[in-house]
């Protein structure tokens, strides 16, 4: 059972959330550009985010807003680390958005241990 104004409420709801759904698509991050900027990450991160060094963390799957948070942590030196310091400083906002979107859209497969 629901009101007249229950529904306009709802409507209005409904008509905000696409609005901001469209806000959102016209800056969504560049998946492609992403992975061509990732081409400087390759050497330790693997192609498809799949590390080949020991010491580097697979960024594969990892959600978007993970890995811009830590390379924008890189960046301002809140999270210290020598090569990523190198590595984050010249990446601007939107560089690191399309590489977090890169990473975050290759999809990881967790099996059970052996
Ligand atoms: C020379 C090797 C090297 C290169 C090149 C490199 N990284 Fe890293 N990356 C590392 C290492 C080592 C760490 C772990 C650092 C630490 O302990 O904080 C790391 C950590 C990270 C993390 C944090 C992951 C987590 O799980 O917290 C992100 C995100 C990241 N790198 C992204 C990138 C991106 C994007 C690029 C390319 C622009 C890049 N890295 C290039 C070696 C590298």
């Amino acid at each position: 059972m629901f009101s007249a104004k229950a529904i306009g409420f709802q409507a209005l709801g409904l008509a905000l959330a696409m609005s901001l759904g469209l806000a959102f698509q016209a800056q969504a991050a560049d998946v492609k550009a992403g992975q061509l900027k990732a081409g400087m990450c390759v050497t330790c991160h693997g192609a498809y985010g799949y590390s080949t060094m020991p010491n580097a963390p697979h960024l594969a799957g990892q959600p978007a807003i993970y890995i811009e948070e830590q390379l924008k942590q890189y960046r301002s030196g809140k999270r210290v680390n020598a090569v990523m310091a190198v590595m984050a400083k010249p990446l601007t906002d939107a560089e690191i958005e399309n590489l977090a979107a890169w990473y975050a859209s290759i999809p990881i497969e967790v099996g059970k241990p052996n």
